[in-house]
C-alpha cells in the first residue's frame, strides 16, 4: 500500500484526521458506554500484548513524570505552551493542576482540533457522544477534577503550522512577545514537519520561545515512516518524518538545550501483533533545558 506525499497530507489534512475518531481509536477504542474499562490500556497487564495500548500508557506515565519534575524548582508563575495539542487534553489537564502553572496555551494546525479544545474550555463539549474527560482522567491519572483547572488556565488555542515555509507558522503564538517557561509536545513534530531540516527548525523555534532555564518536553515516535490517523479510512496512510534517538538528542544539543532526561519505550517484538496502522519502532521522550539567553527574574 502506498503512502501519501507530505503535501497531499498537509493540503487535505481535515479529510484524514477526525478528532473524535482519532481519540476513540487510539485512546479509548469506544466512547459509547460498554462493558469493561473505559480506557482499555489502563487495565494493566491484561493489555500487555496490545502495542498501541502500551504506547498510550508510556505517554501518560512519561509525560506526567517529566512535567512534574520539570516544575520542581521552576520559578512561579509558569507559562506553558503545548504544541499541536490535537484533541488530546490529558497531559495539558494534568499540567493545569499545578498551582504554580498560571497559563496554558494550546495550539494546533487543524481547525477541527482547535474547536474541539475550545468546546472543552467553554463547557460545550458533548461528553455523552464524545470522550468523557472526567472519566478518562480518573482512569488514567486517578483524578477526575483536572478538567476545571484546565478550563480556567487555558485561555488561548492558537493556530500553528510547523511546516510553514514563510516563517509565519508561529505568528499567533509569538504575538504577545512573552516567553514560555515550559513547552510540551506529543507525537506531533514528526507529523507536522516536512523533513529533518524543518524538524530541527521547530526545535530551534522552541528554544527562541522559551526563557533561559525553561524546559522542552518532547515526545515523538521512533523511526516511524507512516501511520493511519483515521482507521475508518485505512487507505489514507500519511507520511511522517523518521527520527532516531541519536539524531533527536543531538538536535536538541545543537539548538541550545542541555539534556535532562531521555525516556525510551521500545516495541515489544515478542508480544507485538504488528499493527497495520503505524510502523514506529517505539517512542522517545526527551526533556531538555534551555541554556542560553536571559535569566528569568523572580518578581
Ligand atoms: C498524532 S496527532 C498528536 C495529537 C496530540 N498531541 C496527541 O498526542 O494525541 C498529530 C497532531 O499534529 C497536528 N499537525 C499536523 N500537521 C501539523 C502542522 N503542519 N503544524 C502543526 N501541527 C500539525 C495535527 O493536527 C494533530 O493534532
Amino acid at each position: 500500500m502506498s503512502t501519501l506525499s507530505f503535501y497531499e497530507k498537509r493540503n487535505n489534512y481535515s479529510s484524514y484526521f477526525d478528532p473524535e475518531r482519532y481519540l476513540n481509536f487510539y485512546y479509548c477504542q469506544s466512547t459509547a458506554e460498554k462493558e469493561g474499562p473505559f480506557c482499555p490500556w489502563s487495565n494493566g497487564d491484561r493489555e500487555l500484548n496490545d502495542e498501541c495500548a502500551r504506547v498510550i500508557r508510556f505517554k501518560i506515565r512519561g509525560m506526567s513524570f517529566c512535567i512534574q519534575n520539570a516544575l520542581i524548582g521552576m520559578p512561579s508563575p509558569v507559562r506553558v505552551l503545548d504544541l499541536s495539542t490535537g484533541p488530546f487534553c490529558g497531559n495539558v489537564m494534568y499540567t493545569s493542576e499545578f498551582n504554580k502553572v498560571s497559563e496554558i496555551v494550546c495550539s494546533d494546525f487543524l481547525e477541527a482540533n482547535r474547536n474541539y479544545i475550545k468546546r472543552i474550555i467553554s463547557g460545550t463539549h458533548n461528553k455523552t457522544t464524545g470522550l468523557n474527560w472526567e472519566r478518562f482522567t480518573e482512569q488514567a491519572y486517578g483524578k477526575s477534577n483536572f478538567v476545571q483547572s484546565f478550563r480556567t488556565k487555558c485561555q488561548q488555542v492558537a493556530f500553528v503550522d510547523m511546516s510553514d515555509e514563510s516563517g509565519k507558522g508561529f505568528a499567533e503564538i509569538e504575538e504577545s512577545g512573552q516567553k514560555f517557561d515550559l513547552i510540551t509536545s506529543e507525537f506531533a513534530f514528526c507529523e507536522g514537519t516536512r523533513d529533518l531540516t524543518n524538524y530541527e527548525d521547530v526545535i530551534a523555534k522552541c528554544n527562541s520561545l522559551l526563557r533561559k532555564g525553561g524546559s522542552l518536553i518532547l515526545l515523538d515516535l521512533l523511526e516511524q515512516t507512516f501511520w493511519i490517523p483515521d482507521v475508518t479510512k485505512p487507505d489514507a496512510r500519511v507520511p511522517v518524518v523518521s527520527v532516531s534517538q541519536e539524531w533527536l538528542v543531538d538536535s536538541l544539543k545543537r539548538n541550545g538545550f542541555a539534556i535532562d532526561m531521555v525516556l525510551l519505550h521500545l516495541n515489544d517484538s515478542i508480544n507485538h501483533h504488528s499493527p497495520p496502522y503505524y510502523d514506529a519502532k517505539g517512542s522517545i521522550l526527551v526533556w531538555g533545558t534551555k541554556t542560553d539567553g536571559e535569566m528569568k527574574v523572580n518578581k
